[in-house]
């Protein structure tokens, strides 16, 4: 497998970074995960556009331009195996003396990317997925895609030792976690955003500084106001999770998938319901398009 690292394409062993770098040593960092199809990185400009959020939210001034991006990011696709690909790319504050406060003069960021094949949902698209929730007990700037998920990591850990795919986050709407079944609200996935269905609209938490402004969640949203499914962007309380008529979570390495179980019991009919379905589709028409474009 061949890499990005620092402005050198590498095959992954030979890949070394110093043991003080910031991202090892305090998660200090960004990442971004861009899918590739047919040997084009979908949706670019908007990842992007959310890397320069995430490294503003850090205040990291961006390694590369635009354009620079685009040609890095173009010869890692070419050096993939697979037509259809997720890039993994992630920039550090760089190596510098342990101290908690940024290095004066800055350092240079470190500067890495790796693409891997992306794996087919098909299954899963049938079947749909179970979920679990757990209170979210993140930081309050869940908009920022920080390489330090020590949270995101436990959290959805929850949901593989309980047998599940994901876990849906449910921040308590007050100072006491115990609370969070009753007064709390939903705000995503651990991995994943989430949305909800309820008598035939779809219904979306806004983009806050409580979740990650996702990109397939954005191009859910077109896709609904462009085909007139009705649909909501406002704060949706746990309880509407759990009432729902379906729940849904997309992401960029798994779309859009229906969650069918959640807390081990059926989500509507248990089954992947009509709003998946129309979604989904739409969302496979859309891909095919824009790759064709
Ligand atoms: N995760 N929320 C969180 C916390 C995420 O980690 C992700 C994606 C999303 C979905 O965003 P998008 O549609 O832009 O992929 C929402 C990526 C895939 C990851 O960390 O591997």
């Amino acid at each position: 497998m061949t890499i990005y690292l620092n402005g050198e394409f590498m095959p992954i062993a030979e890949a070394k970074i110093s043991v003080l770098d910031r991202g090892f040593i305090f998660g200090d960092g960004v990442y971004e995960v861009i899918p590739v199809y047919s040997r084009r990185a979908f949706r670019l400009a908007e990842h992007l556009q959310r890397l320069q959020h995430s490294l503003d939210g850090i205040r990291l001034a961006n390694p590369h331009s635009h354009g620079e991006w685009a040609t890095i990011i173009g010869q890692l696709i070419a050096h993939g195996e697979a037509q259809d690909q997720y890039l993994y790319l992630h920039i550090t504050r760089g190596a510098a003396k342990r101290d908690h406060a940024f290095p004066n003069p800055p350092v240079k960021p470190t500067v890495f990317m790796m693409s891997s094949p992306l794996p087919p949902p098909a299954a899963l698209l049938q079947s749909g997925v179970s979920a679990v929730t757990a209170p979210d007990n993140r930081w309050l700037r869940c908009d920022i895609k920080a390489i330090s998920l020590l949270p995101n990591v436990l959290l959805r850990q929850m949901a593989v030792d309980a047998g599940c795919t994901e876990t849906i986050l449910i921040r308590p709407g007050s100072n006491n976690e115990r609370l969070f079944m009753t007064d709390g609200f939903m705000t995503e996935g651990a991995a994943s955003n989430i949305f909800v269905v309820k008598d035939g609209k779809l219904l979306a938490p806004p983009k806050d500084n409580l979740m990650l402004p996702g990109i397939t969640y954005d191009v859910i949203l077109e896709i609904a106001a462009a085909n007139n499914i009705p649909h909501e962007v406002r704060r949706i309380a746990v309880t509407e999770v759990f009432a729902a008529d379906e729940l849904l979570l997309t992401s960029s390495t798994k779309e859009v998938l229906a969650i069918t179980q959640l807390d081990g019991k059926p989500v509507g009919s248990g089954k992947p319901g009509a709003m998946f379905a129309r979604l989904n589709n739409l969302y496979q028409e859309y891909k095919q398009k824009v790759m064709r474009a």
